[in-house]
């Protein structure tokens, strides 16, 4: 029998049969408890440790085919938005889900710049990390400390609360970002200007000086525009994940969005751009590339901004940003590092170790050349990467909250421990040595 949307699955153990309803070419996993081979089985469960073959939600904002190298933010393709469109009004797409009229654009600008200000508490708050704070450890911890600054944001279910909290975080992020810059480089704190565009402010706020106001280089602008625009959604990834799984306790969205912040921090997320720049540079010169290459095959580290869970083919991003390297070193000087890692590319792409696993340069390969050209030093890469991503984070958090079939988080377990065994009085226990690999496992 064919055409029907269902999955019969023979449960080998007991001989029944099962029927199960397959919707957007998925099974629902709970439609799998009632597979048993007794009363007292709990079910059969499935197993998937990195979620890596596992819907968590049904979502309208972002689409990947990662086998073809497609990214769409609400259907519209990366590139034609890289091309024609502007971060904020990019964000604007992703929040809402059409591109705005010139009105609600005007109106989504001056909602947005309203916010750009932080109260004056954060500056103090700032000043008491250390003199070589990480800039993604001071945004994880102040944008957890908002949440204290604004209590209204716990109203996660008042849909205006829920805007106005929007607008805080895309607005007020940058400023949290540059304030860390400036922390770091012992320089004063530059307040908004809500003269110039969403990223003209933000360079306004880390590079201003003693000039009265700060005129951003236009290619530059652009450039990091762009960029912003290619960081501004990717589905469910490691931080999404993390976002939506404290959201789902229905705690405040500052709460939610410093937790996620926290999951891009990694090296394997949004860590990986500063990964790279630190291998190009210990790898030095074009001819030192084969033998890194060889290292990396053995699994003797890995080519940083190589890979993705998603794309098996080229990421459609980190082709709009090669390109952008380019122009924007017509403006600061060449990196030198472009050349390095142009090679490592040329010799990875032809390479049957990288070619069988699919491994091909992601957005995070050439963005850190391009933001170290522009002065950025390394630790403040993965802060380049929250800024934008806030309007993908905030859009999937408004998603989750509105989703009826949403629920708390609580992945099950296949416990692989001890079956019960009762206390033993601790002048009675065995010597430790006997249990050295018990314990070791326990660290
Ligand atoms: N260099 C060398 N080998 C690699 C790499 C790499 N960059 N990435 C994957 N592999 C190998 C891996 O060793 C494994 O080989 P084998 O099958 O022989 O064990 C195979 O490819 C599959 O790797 P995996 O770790 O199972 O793949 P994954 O989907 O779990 O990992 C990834 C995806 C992005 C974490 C990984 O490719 C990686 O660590 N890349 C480098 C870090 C990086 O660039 N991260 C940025 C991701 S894009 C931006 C973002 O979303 O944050």
């Amino acid at each position: 029998m064919t055409g029907r949307n269902t999955l019969t699955i023979i449960d080998n153990r007991t001989g029944k049969q099962y029927e199960i309803p397959i919707e957007h070419n998925a099974i629902r996993a709970a439609d799998l408890k009632q597979i048993k081979v007794n009363d007292e089985d709990p079910g059969l469960l499935s197993y998937d440790p990195a979620l890596t073959n596992t819907a968590t939600c049904k979502s309208r904002i972002t689409f990947i085919d990662g086998e073809k190298g497609i990214l769409r933010y609400r259907g519209y393709p990366i590139e034609e938005l890289a091309e024609k469109s502007n971060y904020l009004e990019t964000a604007y797409l992703i929040v809402k889900g059409e591109l705005p009229d010139v009105k609600h654009f005007a109106a989504w600008r001056q909602n947005i710049t309203n916010h750009t200000m932080v109260h004056e508490n954060i500056k103090t708050f700032i000043e008491g990390f250390r003199y070589d704070a990480h800039p993604m450890g001071i945004l994880v911890g102040t944008i957890g400390a908002m949440s204290t600054f604004y209590p209204d944001a716990k109203n996660i279910h008042d849909l205006e609360s829920r805007r106005l909290q929007t607008r805080r975080l895309i607005g007020k992020i940058p400023t949290i970002a540059a304030w860390a810059y400036r922390k770091m480089r012992g320089l004063p704190y530059v307040y908004p200007d809500n003269d110039l565009s969403y990223t003209g402010n933000f360079m306004s706020m880390l590079w201003k000086m003693t000039e009265l106001k700060y005129k951003p280089d236009p290619v530059l602008e652009r450039a990091l525009d762009v960029l912003f625009i290619l960081h501004a959604d990717h589905e469910q990834n490691c931080s999404t994940n993390a976002l939506r799984s404290v959201a789902s306790s229905q705690v405040d969205p500052y709460s939610a969005v410093a937790a996620a912040v926290a999951a891009l921090y990694g090296p394997l997320h949004g860590g990986a751009n500063e990964a790279v720049i630190r291998m190009l540079m210990e790898i030095g010169s074009v001819s030192r590339v084969p033998e890194y290459i060889k290292k990396f095959k053995s699994g003797e580290g890995r080519l940083m901004g190589f890979g993705h869970r998603v794309y098996k083919n080229y990421d459609p991003r980190a082709k709009i940003i090669k390109k952008i390297a380019y122009e924007v070193f017509e403006v600061t000087g060449k990196n030198p590092l472009i050349d390095i890692a142009l090679e490592l590319e040329r010799i990875a792409l032809q390479d049957d170790y990288f070619i069988s696993r699919k491994l091909y340069p992601n957005v995070d390969f050439y963005s850190g050349i391009i933001y170290q050209a522009m002065g950025f030093p390394v630790t403040m890469f993965p802060v380049l990467f929250a800024i934008p991503r806030t309007a993908g984070w905030m859009a999937q958090w408004a998603e989750l909250v509105r989703d009826p079939e949403q629920k708390i988080t609580r992945p099950r377990q296949i416990y692989i421990g001890e079956p019960e065994r009762h206390y033993i009085p601790i002048e009675e226990r065995p010597e430790p040595t006997q249990r050295e690999d018990a314990v070791s496992e326990a660290i």
